[in-house]
């Protein structure tokens, strides 16, 4: 059993090998470019309709020709939304100021994932706190599922707040997508303002 896996290892290895000789063989053009984004091709984003701030219908079309960048999360939330939020729009915001043009072209949306508490005037709040440009999106409960769905993006009523009220658990992801609504990266809002600004310098071109 253990002499055919190996046996079975070393001719995978061979095969390994061979390909990567084969590869090697020519001398490809050189690529400046930051190469495939990570989410190229990826079945992520999709035609939402949402309510925002004034209680207008936007829709994912709505942004075509900008990149976007996407978070789904909840006004409420005592912590992760907030420092994501802010460590997103820092970022952009540094971007921006490196490259006035690109950031230009840079939407930024905040999805709620509580739509019950979270009403057209309650995510307009939430998102001016951050950035007049940010704009803050809810809508019935059957939106906000489709939304979540086409994004990839879990959730689900969590544990009682010691506030009162409850938590939301949520996917925590922050999302590039470019001018045709392609999904490209994900943002390391986690790492803090300076990686978001560097992430997004790779792919908002
Ligand atoms: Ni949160």
């Amino acid at each position: 059993m253990h002499a055919n896996s190996s046996r079975f290892l070393t001719a995978a290895f061979a095969a390994i090998a061979l390909s990567l000789s084969a590869c090697g063989g020519e001398p490809g053009p050189v690529d400046a470019s930051a190469g495939e984004p990570p989410l190229a091709g990826a079945d992520i984003g999709g035609d939402f309709e949402l309510i925002d701030k004034n209680g207008k219908t936007v829709s994912w079309s709505d942004f075509q020709g900008q990149y976007r960048i996407v978070y789904f999360g909840f006004a409420y939330c005592p912590d992760i939304c907030p420092t994501d939020m802010q460590r997103t729009i820092q970022g952009l915001e540094g971007f921006a100021a490196q490259e006035p043009e690109l950031g230009a072209k840079v939407a930024a949306m905040f999805i709620t994932i509580d739509p019950e508490r979270d009403t057209p005037e309650v995510v307009g709040e939430f998102a001016n706190a951050f950035s007049e440009d940010l704009i803050g999106l809810t809508g019935t409960p059957e939106q906000i599922a489709d939304a979540a769905s086409k994004f990839r993006v879990f959730y689900a009523r969590g544990e009682e707040s010691e506030a009162g009220g409850y938590l939301m658990d949520h996917s925590r992801i922050v999302y590039l997508f470019g001018p045709d609504g392609e999904p490209l990266a994900t943002l390391p809002a986690d790492q803090g303002a300076e990686a978001v600004t560097q992430e997004l310098a790779k792919w908002v071109k």
